[in-house]
């Protein structure tokens, strides 16, 4: 297929969760790529190189690197994967103050210039990032979407697998909340073979499983100790950014603004949703249990705090 014929998707931000994701999207032939970073010479530079692999992987698509914005017109996709990352002893809330001035620029530059384009936030902390991004961009809700909740199912299911002795793609998992200490793992709507995890652990299994859910990005950045992971979140930035360029349908927990659902009002938050070319196509209302449900609001209210400390 010629290199026109693809979709456009800009991805900010070219360091290690940026360049993966870059990567995966060309690699997989789902779209032209257009990575923005501010270091000059760097974002060009990784975008030569996986054009070089081009000839050895196959694939069609194309990828450039740049400074500045000129070449994101007309973007179908913006990935926003700018700001600092974690290091050992910090949390996602205290990369706050300076994210929110890197999105906020950002959204500005990407919103006019595609006016029409879907923003997948990746930026920490991340469902104050995404409203953040909301509210800068003027976009309709249903465009403007944050990544947590597949990165944070992910794990889930891989941790699930390892005790269900199973490969991790056989379990199927939920994450709901906010994208931090108070994101609620859901073994009831948690399955392996049809059976909810909750009829096939002991509950001490299943509370270490989720304790270790929660702790999952603190985990890769006490391992690694000058980043945080990129190969998890990447995969699952890129599974949204295919189901919304196939028009899937695809049910994945994303962060996304609620007006009632869940008893949640005017707030971002992660539950599961159908993801199509207009972003958000249905949120998937799951029955809870009450547990799981005062815990998602606890999450949500957590948010709305670190919202409010935005002064919008
Ligand atoms: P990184 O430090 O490798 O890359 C960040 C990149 O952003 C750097 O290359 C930097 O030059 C660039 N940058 C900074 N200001 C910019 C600006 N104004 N315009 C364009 N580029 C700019 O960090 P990494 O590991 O890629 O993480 C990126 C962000 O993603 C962090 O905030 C991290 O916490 C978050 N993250 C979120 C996850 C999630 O589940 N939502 C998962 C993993 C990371
Ligand atoms: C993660 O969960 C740091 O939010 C990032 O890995």
């Amino acid at each position: 297929m010629s290199s026109t014929l693809f979709p456009k998707v800009t991805v900010v931000g070219a360091g290690f969760v940026g360049a993966t994701t870059a990567e995966r999207i060309v690699e997989k032939g789902l779209a032209n790529v257009v990575l923005v970073d501010v270091v000059e010479g760097m974002p060009q530079g990784k975008a030569l190189d996986m054009m070089e692999s081009a000839p050895i992987e196959g694939f069609g698509t194309t990828i450039v690197g740049t400074n500045s914005y000129e070449e994101t017109k007309d973007s179908d996709i913006v990935v926003i994967t700018a700001g600092l990352a974690r290091k050992p002893g910090m949390s996602r809330d205290d990369l706050q103050a300076k994210n929110a001035e890197i999105v906020s620029g950002i959204v500005k530059e990407v919103a006019s210039r595609s006016p029409k384009a879907i923003l997948i936030v990746v930026t920490n902390p991340l469902d104050i990032m995404t409203y953040l991004a909301w509210k800068k961009s003027g976009f309709d809700r249903k465009r403007v979407i944050g990544m947590a909740g597949v990165l944070d199912s992910a794990r889930y299911r891989y941790f699930l697998s390892l005790e269900l002795k199973c490969a991790p793609h056989e379990v199927e998992a939920v994450v709901l909340g906010g994208h931090g200490d108070l994101m609620v793992a859901v073994p009831e709507s948690s399955t392996y073979q049809g059976k909810p995890v909750t009829q096939l652990l002991p509950k001490e299994k299943i509370d270490a499983i989720n304790k270790r859910t929660q702790d999952g990005g603190i985990e890769i950045v006490n391992l690694l100790k000058t980043g945080s992971a990129y190969y998890a979140p990447s995969s699952s930035a890129v599974s949204m950014v295919d189901a919304i360029l196939k028009d899937s349908g695809k049910v994945l927990p994303c962060c996304v603004y609620l007006n009632g659902e869940y008893g949640i009002k005017e707030m971002y938050c992660g539950v599961p949703v159908s993801l199509g070319r207009e972003g958000v196509k249905k949120v998937v209302e799951l029955k809870l249990s009450a547990e799981s449900q005062a815990a998602l609001k606890k999450s949500a209210e957590h948010v709305r705090e670190q919202v409010m400390k935005l002064n919008l």
